[in-house]
């Protein structure tokens, strides 16, 4: 893994083209952790989805990394509505993956009425999620920030954990972050129409150091190691603690992600949080147990620093 400095991932971000909507961004940004600092309540920071990687400038193609945006999505519903270990549950800012979530949601309320037009429908099931999210936007618990691609998203990253830099926040970072890229110097323009393709990437620096250490050093830091070889797991996990300095690493195995995950912290041993057969059948997730978790030590750590 190519680590940097501050100062090369500045240069680094600076280099990748900003998202158009990104000075918006930042003022409902900084108007949302305003409104929550001066309300004294908790922040948590979770970004979700894959993170697209262009061919071209004027992308047709593009590589992706394996994530369904599924972990993010559920885990800032738990921090919403977790009770469990705060009087006062953490509001979320959500950096979400736009193409899976944004389309499906969009497609599961298509319906063909009688006449054969195509509609939107309130169907019963959905109608309690879209009140739950109606309601958690307009009390401001929530704030939506869309991206797509890598570049979006560390631009992102880098303005929101600045301003979200507090003790008061958790950084919780489920998004799959490519390993690899195209550096728009050296991309094609437009559609590549060659015969044959042959791609050099390069490597994107971890910027995971960057997030501890300059840009969020207050805030309460929970990264993820994702592995698809269950021996290896725990380890690599436990290095990227050691290596990064992060409160906590959630680690899981790509096939059983949604029914195991180990937490890693350092000097401790580590916890494994399951979810049973039965648990899933009665519709329970591993992000309640997860976010209860993480919700907990991050009590533990303010009052530590307090
Ligand atoms: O979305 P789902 O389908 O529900 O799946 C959830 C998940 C498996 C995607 C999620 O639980 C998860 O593990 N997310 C992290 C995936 C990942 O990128 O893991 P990694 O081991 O490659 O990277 C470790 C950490 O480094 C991650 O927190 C990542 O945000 C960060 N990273 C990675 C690459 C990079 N260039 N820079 C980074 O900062």
């Amino acid at each position: 893994m190519a680590d940097c400095s501050a100062l090369e991932a500045e240069g680094f971000i600076a280099s990748l083209p900003r998202p158009g909507d990104f000075d918006k961004a930042r003022e409902n940004v900084e108007h949302f952790v305003a409104h929550h600092a001066k309300e004294g309540n908790k922040l948590a920071f979770v970004t979700s989805g894959g993170t697209m990687v262009p061919l071209e400038m004027n992308t047709v193609r593009y590589l992706d990394n394996f994530s369904t945006g599924s972990r993010g999505a559920i885990s800032a519903e738990q921090f919403i509505s977790n009770g469990l270990c705060s009087d006062i549950p953490p509001q979320i800012l959500l950096l979400v993956t736009l193409s899976q979530n944004i389309d499906s949601t969009q497609t599961d309320l298509l319906e063909v009425s009688p006449s054969g037009d195509v509609v939107m429908t309130t169907r019963e099931a959905i109608k309690p999620v879209l009140s739950k999210y109606k309601i958690v936007l307009s009390c401001n618990k929530l704030l939506l920030i869309g991206y797509s691609s890598l570049f979006d998203y560390v631009h992102y990253l880098q303005l929101i954990t600045k301003l979200v830099n507090n003790i008061n926040s958790i950084v919780f970072l489920a998004a799959a972050v490519s390993d690899y890229y195209i550096p728009p110097e050296d991309m094609s323009e437009h559609k590549i129409s060659s015969p044959s393709l042959k791609l050099e990437l390069q490597k994107v620096p971890k910027l995971l150091g960057i997030v501890n250490n300059d840009w969020g050093p207050l805030a309460y830091v929970v990264s993820f190691k994702l592995e698809t070889d269950s021996a290896v797991l725990s380890e690599r996990a436990r290095n990227a603690l050691r290596h990064y300095g992060h409160q906590l690493v959630i680690a899981n195995t790509l096939s059983t992600r949604k029914s195991q995950v180990l937490i890693i912290e350092r000097d401790k041993e580590e916890v494994s949080i399951v979810l049973s057969p039965e648990e899933a059948e009665k519709g329970g997730v591993i992000e309640e147990k997860l976010v209860g978790q993480v919700c907990k030590r991050h009590g533990i750590y303010i009052n530590g620093l307090g």
